[in-house]
């Protein structure tokens, strides 16, 4: 056989026991390569972010981003309840707000009624048992789509700071369960953290955003929640460069002395290597953000036809959990918890 025989002119080399070693065994059946996997995805590694948009039985789809829609507060309910009946673990909320709410410096993002508290209020009403994630930054509520306060071209960073911890206040006391800074600004896991203390919150935790890149890939989100077409130049004043790793270890340092239960590496598949750094270096709860572009490129290959659409979204999730995510944040959430639930 192709496999050898002892007179085989590598095992007459090489000895009769030629290979002592043949990988192949491992893999010769199904039963045999479940028993000798590494790693695992669950449903518990999933975390489902949906996009909230007003009124009521709305639901609105979002060109770039096929197979997802921005839903009115009532059907986010029944898609947070769908979750839930999966064991999804979490779900992360963002927030399309309507133009005329927008405003300079995003002031609707400290209003307690605002569209992600409204919607956190009646999702922790209504399914109690699943955890909402909601994301701390301006940019979903400014005029200029930038996640901080602007002055002449630039980002101010403390004033900032003051805001973002007053929108994490609402959002806590609206009954958000992970509170998840996405801004980037310098110092401000710290002071939401105190923020949080402060007003007796102890126990809603906090993942940061603290490795996350000036990216190409978030183009869909940016059309999901209006800000694309509003956004004033880029965020390279304030996201990280691309070209960085060192850097990606000092900012996960900053946000673990600040105070961060849990640690996220994003975009996803194109930083893999960072992810694997920073759970080797830190050991701490590490999640991934497979992002609204790389969910737009399997899309796209797969409503082509140009790939398996399961098969490609379960090995794009693995590959989360092999470089060391404890969890992924995608918008396949519900798709994959569904095939893994099926088999
Ligand atoms: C807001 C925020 C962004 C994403 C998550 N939170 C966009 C951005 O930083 O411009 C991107 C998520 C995605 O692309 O799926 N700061």
């Amino acid at each position: 056989s192709h496999l050898g025989q002892a007179s085989s002119p590598a095992a007459e080399v090489l000895g009769p026991g030629y290979p002592a070693t043949r990988p192949r065994r491992n893999r010769k059946a199904d039963w045999a390569r479940r028993l000798t996997a590494e790693n695992v995805l669950t449903v518990n590694d999933l975390i489902w972010p949906i996009f909230v948009i007003d009124g009521e039985n709305r639901r609105e789809p979002v060109a770039t981003m096929p197979g997802v829609d921005r839903l009115s507060v009532d059907f986010a309910v029944e898609a947070a309840a769908r979750a839930a009946d999966l064991n999804i673990p979490v779900i992360a909320l963002f927030p399309y707000t309507e133009p005329g709410l927008r405003d300079e410096r995003g002031s609707e993002g400290l209003n307690p009624q605002n569209l992600v508290c409204t919607a956190t209020r009646a999702i922790k009403e209504q399914v109690p048992e699943i955890g909402v994630l909601c994301d701390v930054a301006l940019d979903p509520y400014t005029s200029h789509g930038h996640d901080g306060l602007l002055e002449g071209g630039t980002i101010l960073n403390d004033e900032t700071v003051n805001m973002l911890c007053t929108q994490a206040l609402v959002q806590a006391n609206a009954g958000c369960d992970i509170i998840a800074p996405s801004d980037m600004m310098d110092g401000r896991v710290g002071a939401i953290r105190t923020a949080l203390e402060n007003a007796g919150h102890k126990d809603v935790q906090i993942m940061a955003y603290a490795a996350k890149y000036a990216s190409a890939f978030y183009g869909p989100f940016r059309d999901a929640v209006g800000s694309s077409a509003a956004l004033k130049g880029d965020k390279r004043t304030y996201q990280m460069d691309p070209a960085n790793t060192d850097e990606a270890l000092r900012e996960v340092a900053m946000d673990i002395e600040e105070g961060a239960d849990m640690v996220m590496v994003k975009p996803g598949m194109p930083y893999l290597d960072v992810l694997a750094r920073v759970k080797d270096t830190f050991r701490m709860p590490t999640y991934a953000y497979q992002v609204s572009g790389e969910y737009a490129m399997i899309k796209a290959a797969t409503n082509n036809g140009w790939l398996d659409h399961d098969r490609a979204v379960m090995e794009s999730l693995l590959a989360f959990k092999r470089a060391g995510a404890n969890g992924i944040l995608t918008y396949f959430a519900m798709e994959a918890a569904q095939q893994l639930r099926d088999g």
